[in-house]
């Protein structure tokens, strides 16, 4: 067996190019925003893949859009990695973040190493994500050090909403901010290899992102951050639980399925489908033959 690494060469100059870490923090240098939204099976990373993203997140905003708990706090690493995997079949050039679950990181260092390494071999993830700074700055340095890349998140942190006070802005007092602003430099400081700032003042965050070196992926936290996240059904119009400010629709996808549904329903009830066109056809005399074959069989 070789010892050379597999490189994948891209067929043309046209083709798109993997997404790397080194490619991320590019773009931040060049002023280049990073599109990243969130996926959660196969369709939904095709989708991604696409339309041209650069990072992929399978968020455990999941446990709400596709398993439909009433928050991300009861998903399991199990459901999760089943999500991850499929996202994953679907991908080929974005970098595929896996969000590691409440309860999955906080308790050790060796918990979190584990969960992270179940992320990478199992559901074949790049790199995950963890939320709040604090001792999970100390879970992201050991990650890292164990050799996988890991993605902070700051600010509405909604693994642990109720301590925030609920689903609500974070660091709109300067106490507050200043908050936000060392957990991201903690999380920087372990080594993570981008961040998300999660519903923040634009203001806020337009005086950190300059003071970190590490790409800044925004949702809620205005236009200053080097990229921006969104949630694959908030962005499409597919998830009808509560849509927070920030996410904007691109979409109405949930009504143009319920409509095709109904009219499937409808067609069904009035015979118009299936039509012609969707049925098989079998050979005159073969039938005449099978007929035959039944009455007799009916006779006997
Ligand atoms: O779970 C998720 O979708 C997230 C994004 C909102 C960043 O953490």
């Amino acid at each position: 067996m070789s010892a050379t690494p597999h490189v994948s060469i891209p067929q043309s100059l046209d083709e798109p190019v993997p997404m790397t870490l080194p490619r991320l923090a590019e773009k931040k240098r060049l002023g280049e925003p990073i599109a990243m939204v969130t996926a959660y099976d196969y369709p939904s990373a095709q989708v991604a893949q696409a339309a041209g993203v650069d990072v992929v997140l399978v968020g455990d905003s999941g446990a709400m859009t596709v398993l439909g708990y009433a928050s991300t706090v009861p998903v399991s690493v199990d459901e999760m990695l089943m999500l991850a995997a499929a996202a994953r079949r679907g991908l080929k050039t974005p970098l595929l973040v896996g969000d590691l679950p409440f309860g999955s990181y906080e308790g050790s260092d060796e918990q979190a190493i584990a969960t992270a390494q179940r992320f990478i071999k199992e559901a074949g993830c790049d790199a995950v994500k963890l939320e709040r700074g604090g001792t999970s700055a100390e879970r992201a340095r050991a990650i890292v050090q164990a050799g996988i890349p890991v993605m902070g998140h700051v600010g509405l942190t909604p693994q642990t909403a109720t301590a925030l006070g609920g689903y609500r802005a974070q660091g709109r007092t300067a106490e507050r901010a200043l908050q936000v602003a060392y957990d991201a430099l903690a999380l920087q400081g372990a080594g993570c290899f981008s961040i998300v700032f999660e519903a923040i003042p634009a203001a806020v965050a337009e005086a950190l992102v300059p003071r970190l070196e590490i790409p800044v992926i925004g949702i809620g936290a205005g236009p200053a951050t080097d990229g921006q996240v969104l949630v694959f059904h908030d962005l499409l119009g597919i998830y009808d639980g509560h849509t927070p400010r920030f996410a904007k629709r691109y979409g109405e996808i949930k009504a143009q399925m319920v409509a095709g549904v109904a009219d499937y329903v409808t067609e069904v009830r009035s015979r118009a489908f299936p039509g012609p066109e969707h049925a098989y056809s079998i050979d005159e005399q073969e039938l005449e033959q099978f007929n035959r074959g039944l009455a007799l069989s009916a006779a006997g």
